[in-house]
């Protein structure tokens, strides 16, 4: 359990903080919410105090006795701003002290995220940009907004993320301080990362397909980490059900054939692919194109011919200083025999980095965390264990290195 400042500036999206604050407290923090005086103008400060069970003031005045406006930023083990307004960033930004959460912002000294919320030119104003790349210089987390329906009838970047991708980018933060400074500095900013996400389905007849059991949180986790840290993201899912994370230009699709498909086309200007999708390995031969009657059979043989392999097709295809990511779940009996299955994964398939997980028991599928060993061709070059968007951090740093070690 950590000790957490929700920070809550006056945008309307404010009313969405109120599930992140949910999301936070079930997640066993202990969360001390700090509106401004604004914010209270959208939520008021009962909704804050009885859903983080404290006391909840905007005001520098209040708990005097207890020096509350430098206690709460020394004691934050993590401090998030969400929404945060065009203003709350510009008095961030040059060190105001006007309200309790700007002095809190000055006091803390742990990882603090701001989660833009605001109308596209607000967002794209050259003060807004000049404020947001001040507080990057600086180690502040400045996620990258959704883009998106806005309050009014406008669409564009400068939605608030979704609570939940709030939550996983803050909480990555707070775990590690390299995931912190990868976000500040937009470490990957310039570069263009494709990834695929999800289980495909192969159609049996209009109503019914042959799928799989994976969930797409893990590709949805390394685009997810990529967009927040600068790059240009598109995320190819196959039969997602989630809403992508903010910023990542989502490409649907079915089957492995449309999968392939999408890969190949959008690989070509890449520089950086992740084969995080679980493509469907047989399709069948003979689909049948009206719905399969059950009465007058008494069973189903179905013929099935394998699906392209779509990561050897990215492979073969790879222009030169593109790294190519490919995914393994084994089922492995120990530490030692999934090595040995993934080394000879990784020389088959030929990629630069292969994420290897044990699949034994089926744990990993649709949960929250993820471990894994990160392999390269000279073996393994790293191990992760965690949320899998701590996951999806450190799978990035490993094809930094690799990019690093490139000739230039
Ligand atoms: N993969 C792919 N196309 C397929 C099947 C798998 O691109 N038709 C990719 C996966 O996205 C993953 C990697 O290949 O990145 C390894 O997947 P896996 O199912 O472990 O590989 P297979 O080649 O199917 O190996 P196995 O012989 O273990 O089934």
């Amino acid at each position: 359990m950590s000790r957490l400042v929700l920070g809550v500036s006056g945008g309307i999206a404010a009313y969405k903080a109120c599930l992140l604050l949910r999301r936070f407290t079930e997640a066993g923090h202990d969360v001390h919410v700090v509106p401004t005086a604004n914010a209270l103008e959208f939520v008021g400060a009962t909704t804050w105090a009885a859903l983080s069970g404290h006391p909840v003031t905007s005001s520098v005045f209040a708990e005097a006795e207890s020096v509350n406006h430098v206690r709460l930023g020394r004691e934050a083990e993590l401090v998030v701003v969400a929404p945060a307004t065009a203003d709350l960033i510009s008095r961030a930004a040059t060190g105001r002290a006007d309200d309790l959460l700007t002095n809190v912002l000055l006091t803390a000294t742990c990882p603090v995220v701001l989660a833009p919320a605001m109308h596209t030119e607000m967002w794209l104003h050259p003060a807004t940009q000049a404020n947001v790349a001040v507080l990057r210089s600086r180690g502040v987390v400045v996620l990258n907004p959704a883009d998106g329906r806005l309050t009014g009838a406008d669409s564009g970047p400068g939605r608030l993320p979704e609570p939940e991708d709030i939550e996983a980018s803050a909480l990555a933060a707070l775990a590690e301080p390299g995931i912190a400074a990868a976000m500040a500095g937009q470490d990957l900013a310039g570069l263009r990362v494709l990834v695929s996400a999800g289980g495909t389905r192969e159609a049996l007849d209009p109503v019914r397909f042959v799928g799989n059991s994976s969930s797409g949180l893990m590709g949805f986790a390394v685009a997810r980490a990529a967009g927040q840290r600068g790059a240009e993201v598109t995320l190819v899912g196959a039969n997602l059900s989630a809403e992508p994370p903010a910023g990542v230009r989502l490409l649907p699709v079915v089957s492995t054939a449309d999968l392939a498909e999408a890969m190949l086309a959008e690989a070509a200007g890449a520089d950086i692919v992740v084969m995080a999708a679980a493509p469907a390995d047989f399709t069948p031969v003979n689909p049948s194109s009206r719905k399969l009657k059950k009465s007058g059979s008494s069973g189903l043989v179905v013929e099935f011919t394998q699906t392209t392999d779509v990561l050897a097709g990215l492979v073969a295809n790879r222009p030169a200083g593109q790294v190519v990511v490919g995914f393994a779940a084994e089922t492995a009996a120990d530490e030692a025999e999934l090595l040995s299955l993934g080394t000879s994964k990784l020389a088959r398939k030929g990629c630069q980095l292969l994420v290897l997980n044990n699949v034994s028991g089926g744990a990993v599928f649709g949960s929250a965390d993820n471990q894994v060993l990160l392999l390269g061709p000279e073996g393994q070059v790293g191990r992760a264990a965690g949320p899998k968007t701590s996951v999806a951090h450190a799978i990035l740093d490993a094809v930094r290195t690799v990019i690093e070690g490139m000739p230039a």
